[in-house]
């Protein structure tokens, strides 16, 4: 599929005749044990695509997907796959630390992966220093030679601020540093991470792969250098994705860049009225100029999803709470990417170590589905009503 657009690789990709006969979508190939004609054949087996060795590295089903989210990503060796977004950003940070390394990362990261830092990285002996997600070339300012990985996440997925990933890589680069990117709001359709200088580019693919709320799955895609690490690390921590999943995550990425295109337009029509509520101080969507870094989004990526975060004016957690429950079509619950809209309230000003979060009213995330974005926005207009009025 090398030369083909975004959208007939994502239809294509993967798809190959040997791996699904005369039926359309590569079936589900169960397997643990693989059987040999020959011990020269048992021998010889690697794992890789197209080379059956044992089912935890993967049937046809796997191959499937594996290739087909590799050729969204020119220029990569290869994708593995995770049984959920967390478990590729842990076993792609596993794969390029060891005891003794120093890792950057971005202060507004995704709360479970600043868990696993702080936690089981640092019980590992490698040092977590948190960075500024706006620091931009800065970065390099805070390396050192215990320094081994950056991770970024753009836009953070709590607040949206996006970061400089050009700027950031080619400074890591300059000094050997490995450049890890969770490119999940993004995906590769409105941000190419691996031609944006990234080296480990990582995808809960259960938000927008799935992208029905009934799929866990992650996947890490790796450029030439890093790739062999990756696959060493994830078969030694025993790392592997049930054929039902794989198989239900490529059935979802077929119709990911009309699912896609589709949140854009309804986040995008949302977050504009909701700008012009007076009920609400800022919309951090990376589209709109209130948004940290809504320039670097402006310059880097092609579409936005539809995750967005927005501040109340005024008022405190009781009546935050008062307005999300008054939501009827927004589903309370974490997670996103499916066809359903979602709120969360979020509070990142005590998770914070390297910048302070401060902000005039509680922050609430939304993520915006598929439903009629009217229908939406009368739901949040009913919500709203009389927010910040003492009963
Ligand atoms: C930005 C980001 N990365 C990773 C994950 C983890 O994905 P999973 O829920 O599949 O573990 C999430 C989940 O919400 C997320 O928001």
């Amino acid at each position: 599929m090398t030369g083909k657009r975004t959208d007939t690789r994502l239809v294509h990709g993967g798809r190959r005749r040997e791996w699904r006969g005369r039926i359309v979508n590569p079936p589900v190939h169960r397997a643990s044990t693989i059987l040999f004609d020959s011990v020269a054949e048992l021998r010889s087996a690697t794992g890789g695509l197209g080379s059956h060795y044992y089912g935890l590295h993967g049937t046809e089903t796997h191959w499937a997907l594996m290739e087909a989210l590799t050729e969204l990503e020119p220029g990569a060796a290869g994708t593995l796959l995770y049984s959920s977004g967390l478990a590729a950003v842990t076993a792609a940070l596993m794969a390029v630390l060891q005891g003794g390394d120093e890792l950057l990362m971005l202060d507004s990261v995704y709360g479970p992966t600043r868990r696993f830092c702080d936690g089981l990285l640092k019980r590992y002996g490698v040092t977590t220093v948190y960075y500024d997600p706006l620091i931009g070339e800065g970065i390099a300012g805070l390396m050192n030679e215990r320094t081994r990985a950056v991770f970024m996440e753009s836009p953070g997925s709590l607040t949206m601020e996006v970061q400089d990933v050009p700027a950031i890589c080619a400074a890591a680069k300059a000094r050997g540093i490995v450049t890890l990117l969770d490119n999940t709001w993004a995906t590769p359709l409105f941000f190419p991470a691996l031609a944006a200088g990234v080296d480990l580019t990582i995808l809960a693919g259960t938000k927008y792969v799935g992208g029905h709320a009934d799929l866990l799955l992650g996947s890490v895609t790796a450029t030439p250098d890093t790739y062999k690490k990756l696959e060493r690390a994830s078969w030694d921590l025993g790392h592997g994705v049930s054929p039902d999943d794989a198989w239900l995550a490529s059935r979802g990425l077929r119709t990911m860049a009309v699912r896609l295109r589709q949140h854009q337009e309804n986040a995008l029509k949302v977050a504009h009225w909701l700008r012009d509520q007076p009920q609400v101080a800022a919309v951090l969507h990376p589209a709109l100029s209130d948004c940290p870094g809504h320039a670097l989004w402006t310059r880097d990526f092609t579409g936005a999803s539809g995750l967005f975060s927005f501040g109340l004016r005024g008022g405190g957690d009781a009546e935050r709470t008062r307005f999300i429950e008054r939501l009827e079509l927004f589903g309370l619950g974490y997670s996103w990417g499916g066809y359903e809209s979602l709120v969360v309230p979020v509070d990142p000003a005590s998770i914070r170590t390297a910048t302070s979060w401060r902000a005039d009213g509680p922050l609430v995330r939304l993520h915006i589905g598929l439903e009629d974005p009217d229908d939406l926005i009368e739901d949040l207009a009913r919500a709203l009503a009389g927010y910040g009025e003492r009963a």
